[in-house]
This record gives C-alpha cells, structure tokens and sequence, in this order.
C-alpha cells in the first residue's frame, strides 16, 4: 500500500485543515513535551521535541506506520525474504552484524588475512579503491574511528580523476602498500580504470599484482579473468547492497584500522540498534519514529530536503555517506508493485560538519523562505586523546552551538523595525546526542541511519535496495567510449565531443 493509499494519510490531511503548526515558539516550552517527544536508548538521547507537530499527530503517524505494517515488513526482511523483488534477492547485511558470522568461513580467512598483513609482512600503507558504497562508508568510519586507530595509514581512492591516484602515489611506496580492490560487480569503471594504473604503477616496481593488491567483490570469475589469484579474492554477498556494504568484506579497510576487537564492538553497536528496530514497539521504536518524521515533514508539511549536521569533526564524511544512502535507496518514483507513486519518496539529502556549516549555509536554514529539517548530531564528550587532553576544553563550544543552532531555528527573533534582522523560526530540528565516538556507538549510529532508510522506504512502499536509476548514464558514457550510438547524441554533446577528445 503506497502512503497516498493509506487510510491515515487522508486523516492527517483533514486534521491539517484546522491545525496550526506554526507556533514551534511556543511548543517547545511545553514540559511535557519531554515525556513524549524524548527517546533514550543505551547511551543515545533523541530529542524530537523541536519537530513541528503536537502528541494527536505523533499518535496518527504511529498508526499509519502500523496500517502500512511495518513490523511485519521488518520481519519478512530479516527472516530472509527476497524482498528486493526487482534483483529477486534477500536483504541480507543485518546478519553481517550478529555473531554466528563469527563462525563463518568468510570471517575466518578476513580475520587469518589481515593477521598476516599487519604482523608478518611490512605493509606501511593501505590504499582502498572503491566508489560509491565501496568507498563512502569505510571512508566515513574509519575518519569516526581514527583514534582507535592501530593498524597501517589508510588512503582512499574513488575518483576517476587521476589527480585523486597520483596524489596517494606520491604519500605511498610500491614495496610497502596494499591496495584493496572494492567492487561488487567487479564492472565498475572508476574501480576497473584505477586499479589497471595502479598495477602498472607496481610492475614499474617489479612489484607483481598478487604480492601487493586483493579484490573484494560478488564476481569472482571476473575478479580472476583480471588477474586475482583465489587466496586474493575476498568475497561479498550479492545479497549485501553496495550502500549497506561497509559490515561486509568490504570494510576490510576498517578492520585494518580498528583491529578485531574493536571492530567486532562496532559491529556489536550496529547489531544492538538491530535488535530495537526489530523488537521495539512502534511508539518508541527510535529509527521508525524518525521515519515517520521523514514522511511527516516530506509528505504532509511539502519539505523536500533535509539537512544532516554532525557536530563532531571526525563525523565529517557522515553526510556523504548518509547522502548515497537514503537517495540511492528511496530516490524512486515506483512503488514495489511498479506502479507510479502518487506521492514523493525520498527527500535530498545534504549537509556538513558543524561549526563550519553555521558560516556557510545556515544563513539559508534561518531565513531562506523554505523549511529544512536538520539533524544535529553530537557525542556529549570529547574524544580521549591522551596527548592533548588539555587542549580538547573547545568541546564544549560544539556542544553550546548545537544547542543554540536549535534553538534559534526553533523560536527565531522577532525584528518589526527592519526586515532583514527578522528570524521567523518555527524550523524544525532533532537532537541526536550519544556518549562519546567509540566503536560501539559508531556501530549504533550507522544501524540507526540505515534502519530509518529501510523504514521509510516500507512507509512509502518502495524497494530501497536496487538502484536502477544510476545504469542509464554508465550506459551512454559506455557507448561514447566505444564510439557507439552517437547518432543519438544531440548537437551540443557532439560539440562538446569533439572540442574536448
Ligand atoms: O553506480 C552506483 C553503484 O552501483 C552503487 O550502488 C555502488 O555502491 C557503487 O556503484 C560501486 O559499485 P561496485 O561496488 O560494484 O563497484
């Protein structure tokens, strides 16, 4: 059932005819909004109660996600249902996280093979190369994580771009690096073309492809075809979509960096907010209430995007990665029946690492005559550096402007006199608040995003696990290549050929 069919929606909607929520300044001061509008889960604290709507529409949403069954969803996708009906697989990264995985053939050779690397051979440096979900989410952990860093200096290469591969060259030594290879379809071209140079670059070296790179990827023949030899061919699950891939093979890079313990904490905090998003209630089940928010503030108040904000440096890559993950997976306009959604799926995604976004783009948070919902993320304590303990006082700066951010959204300023001076408030914002960046928390944080993906797409009735969207553009550049179909090139892009190559 799409959400333009569900019973509640037209609810809401009659219920918005008479409702005025344009008086957040005045909501927030409600003490009892705490109660109802706050969620504590292990060391993470949810503040919604800067969100635009009061506790009769809380309790609508919590019975349209309770139409549109989104427990029994949740369930049909953990017990192995091939719910991701338009590539006939199952969605399988949740099991990636629970410990049997630990008794697995692939989790032992991962484990026997970065064991080698990091206490037998003399590998200084890492290099993964990947795009996409093979490169964002190792990224944006293993920055989370620097400082339980303890394995070799990680570099990550994506682009096709050669600067990004020559700038890693010049840090790295032929002798001493280990390039892994990201690419679950092995078909990837960025991937492909990066990993031809790189091979090159070692042979100049006499440094031959099996002693300095592995492939991670689905397609061992074609991994195999390259060049791989078995015992350098780490293997991914087709049924582990390329966003939802970081638990995988491919976040080979992370277990480099953090080390087995550490690593399986993290996969502990992921399989922890498992656990509640599978078994909690809805009322106060975390990533299905922010869910609700999603279409709350999408669907109903006509909010397009929504802003992610980490105020923690190390957290920089998080709205990247957040970005590729919601838009990739509910970016759609058909629901899982293929019929055409009446109403729109996800919104776009952006953001930036807080204090620097305050003096960029929160001037259009503030004044610009379109609402963005923001997340403010925040671990309440500082990363423990034992070196520079004394100089980390400036946390408490991030954690005053976070809150004074929210606020400011929250209850604006009035200014009768001149216009420009004028905050309108009534801007809607979360507070996503936990301990300090550990592991365990990392784990929790990244689950936590994801399941509110999985769950919204659920609300909308997509699959948030194919993406289709980004084959049409490979394909023409495929064609331009091979000099093929270039009868059905506009002038423009023929120009534009033909000055440029
Ligand atoms: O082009 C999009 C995409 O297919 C993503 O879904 C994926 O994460 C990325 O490319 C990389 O794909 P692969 O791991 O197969 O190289």
């Amino acid at each position: 059932m799409q959400l333009a069919d569900n019973p509640i929606t037209k609810v809401i909607f009659e219920k918005l005819k008479f409702k005025d929520f344009n008086n957040l300044s005045n909501l927030i001061y409600d003490q009892e909004r705490i109660a109802e509008f706050q969620f504590k889960f292990h060391d993470f604290k949810i503040d919604i109660t800067r969100q635009t709507l009061d506790k009769e529409i809380k309790n609508d949403l919590i019975n349209l996600a309770k139409k549109a069954k989104i427990k029994s969803k949740i369930k049909k996708m953990v017990s192995g249902f091939k719910i991701n009906q338009s590539e006939n697989r199952s969605v399988d990264h949740f099991d990636l996280r629970k410990k049997e995985r630990f008794e697995t053939q692939e989790w032992k050779n991962l484990i026997n093979f970065t064991n080698v690397i990091l206490n037998k051979r003399s590998f200084k440096t890492i290099v993964n190369v990947g795009i996409g979900g093979s490169d964002l989410g190792p990224l944006m952990v293993n920055q989370a994580l620097e400082s339980f860093y303890k394995g070799p200096k990680i570099f990550y290469v994506s682009n096709i771009d050669p600067i990004n591969l020559i700038e890693v060259f010049e840090k790295c030594d032929p002798e001493t690096t280990l390039f892994i290879i990201a690419s679950k379809s092995f078909g990837t071209l960025e991937t492909l073309e990066n990993a031809k140079i790189i091979k090159n670059w070692l042979a100049e070296s006499n440094v031959s492809l099996n002693d300095a790179m592995v492939a991670v990827t689905s397609s061992k023949e074609k991994a195999k075809k390259w060049g791989f030899k078995k015992s350098n061919i780490f293997h991914v699950s087709e049924n582990i979509g390329g966003r939802y891939s970081l638990w995988s093979s491919v976040g080979m890079s992370i277990l480099f960096g953090l080390g087995e313990d550490n690593y399986k904490k993290f996969l502990h905090g992921a399989q922890t907010m498992d656990e509640h998003f599978v078994n909690e209630e809805i009322e106060s089940n975390i990533p299905i209430i922010f869910a609700l928010l999603r279409i709350w503030n999408r669907n109903f108040l006509n909010r397009n995007n929504h802003c992610i904000v980490p105020y923690s440096n190390s957290l920089s890559k998080l709205p990247a990665w957040a970005q590729q993950l919601e838009m990739e997976s509910n970016g759609k306009s058909v629901d899982i029946e293929g019929q055409t959604l009446k109403m729109p799926a996800s919104p776009l995604i952006w953001g930036e690492v807080g204090t620097n976004a305050q003096h960029s783009f929160f001037q259009f948070l503030h004044q610009g005559l379109e609402t963005t919902p923001v997340d403010i993320l925040i671990p309440r304590k500082p990363i423990k550096n034992k070196k520079f303990s004394h100089l980390m006082t400036n946390h408490k700066h991030l954690i005053v402007n976070a809150i004074a951010q929210a606020e400011a959204l929250a209850i604006g300023s009035d200014d009768f006199t001149d216009k420009n001076k004028n905050f309108p408030g009534n801007r809607p914002s979360t507070i996503i608040s936990w301990e300090e960046n550990n592991p365990f928390s990392i784990g929790m944080l990244i689950s936590l995003y994801e399941n509110i993906t999985i769950a919204s797409g659920f609300l909308w009735n997509i699959n948030s696990f194919d993406q289709w969207g980004v084959e049409l553009g490979k394909s023409i550049a495929n064609d331009i290549s091979n000099n093929d179909g270039h009868e059905k090139l506009s002038p423009s892009a023929k120009d534009f050929l033909k000055e440029c190559i």
